[in-house]
């Protein structure tokens, strides 16, 4: 069980003494939209996106001068949906800052003003609206950006996941939102985003509405002479230890990937009392449990996964890293098909995000899923002592 005092923090924000590195990112981050750019962050999921963007915004050189606004629109599936928690979002920062603020962006979004509630004991507007009542989206989305264009101070917008207005079933939503954007002038937005491929074509792509319209941030995983030394003072801030080497290993295993890293973590620490050391045996189980617990969700990744795609991301998994999948050797030692069916479901496999390559070595984007592909089908000894 974690505690209170677990200094491996893996949901909400994270306080600064608890925040790894990324000084590099944040500077960027800060100066490109302290200069009036618009920046684009790319990683796989869970390595730090929300986690930069929320550390920047919290530095005094943006929380003192803007108003910020953060827009996780993973799980929106429409232009209404986008407009919705746009509108909540900008709501909610403005009631908190006064009433009356809150009562001129309800007068200004015309369209739904009506739709407001009034809380009776503040007397204040509440958005207690329900998806149906915005009716013209766009309408709305419109009066939103105009509220923000004319702010007293300026504003930085952050939409996370942002690959996700591709898949709208409207296909006008990247023109729509990149017209807006680009006349506002006291405005900049970050788009954050997990997937690589779409994010890049929606940013680096001539024909599409967002080319060129920003910078682009890849985030990597943190540096291991950094992270290590990081876990190992959070184990002794505590009156606990941990070897250097076994935190090397458990990076090492998720290529740095921060969630893991964090999530192995925040088990081990919670199963080290105070005094004492922190094992291997203890940081393994950690890990065994959280294979475990995400067997569903990976049987499930899989039940949507045809055939040759999935033996060639068994092949993957198994190999952990590989450079030439379409060489004979890698097509016989895995009894794939041939090169060319290699090649064909490397493409698939590329385009949901489930193989990535970076410098012509392939991997499975999902560090914690091609464990549980080798807990399962491979020989599933990892950390060895
Ligand atoms: N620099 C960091 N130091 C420590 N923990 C971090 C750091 N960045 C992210 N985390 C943790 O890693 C997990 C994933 O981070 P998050 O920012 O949500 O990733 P993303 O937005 O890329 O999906 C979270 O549990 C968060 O607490
Ligand atoms: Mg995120």
């Amino acid at each position: 069980m974690a505690t209170k005092n677990n200094p491996f923090i893996v949901t909400g924000k994270i306080a600064p003494e608890y925040f790894c590195d990324r000084v590099i990112e944040s500077k960027r981050l800060v100066k490109t939209i302290t200069n009036g750019r618009n920046l684009v962050v790319i990683s796989p999921r869970r390595m730090g996106k929300t986690g930069l963007v929320q550390y920047c915004y919290d530095h005094s050189e943006i929380a003192d001068n803007y108003y910020t606004f953060f827009i996780d629109i993973l799980h929106t599936t429409s232009l209404r949906e986008f407009t919705y928690l746009f509108g909540r979002e900008v709501f909610a920062t403005f009631a908190s800052k006064s009433r009356k603020m809150a009562m001129s962006f309800v007068q200004a979004i015309k369209s739904i003003s009506g739709k407001f509630g009034i809380d009776p004991m503040t007397a204040l507007p509440t958005f207690n609206l329900q998806l149906g009542d915005i009716d013209r989206p766009e309408y709305t989305l419109e009066e939103i950006f105009r509220y923000l264009s004319e702010a007293d101070k300026p504003c930085i917008v952050a939409f996370d996941e942002f690959q996700q207005i591709a898949k709208y079933p409207e296909n006008n939503i990247e023109a729509i939102l990149r017209t807006h954007i680009q006349k506002l002038q006291n405005c900049n937005f970050i788009f954050a985003g997990s997937e690589r491929h779409m994010m890049q074509e929606m940013f680096t792509v001539s024909a599409r509405p967002f080319y060129l319209s920003a910078d682009i941030l890849e985030l990597n995983a943190i540096p291991m002479e950094i992270y290590v030394p990081f876990i190992v003072g959070l184990f002794e801030s505590r009156g606990r230890n941990i070897m250097p080497e076994i935190a090397t290993k458990v990076y090492t295993l998720f290529k740095g990937h921060t969630y893991y890293i964090q999530k192995t973590f925040n088990e081990a620490f919670a199963n080290t009392a105070e005094g004492e050391t922190c094992t291997l045996s203890v940081v393994q189980a950690a890990i065994e449990e959280m294979i475990d617990s995400s067997d569903t969700l990976f049987r499930e990744i899989l039940s949507n996964i045809p055939e040759k795609q999935k033996s060639l991301l068994y092949a993957i998994a198994l190999e952990g890293e590989c450079r030439h999948i379409t060489s004979a050797v890698f097509v016989r030692k895995h009894n794939l098909i041939s090169a060319s069916a290699v090649q064909s479901a490397v493409k698939k496999l590329m385009e949901k995000d489930h193989v990535t390559v970076v410098n012509k070595v392939y991997s499975l984007t999902n560090k914690l899923f091609a464990l549980w592909i080798n807990k399962i089908y491979g020989i599933g000894i990892y950390l060895p002592e």
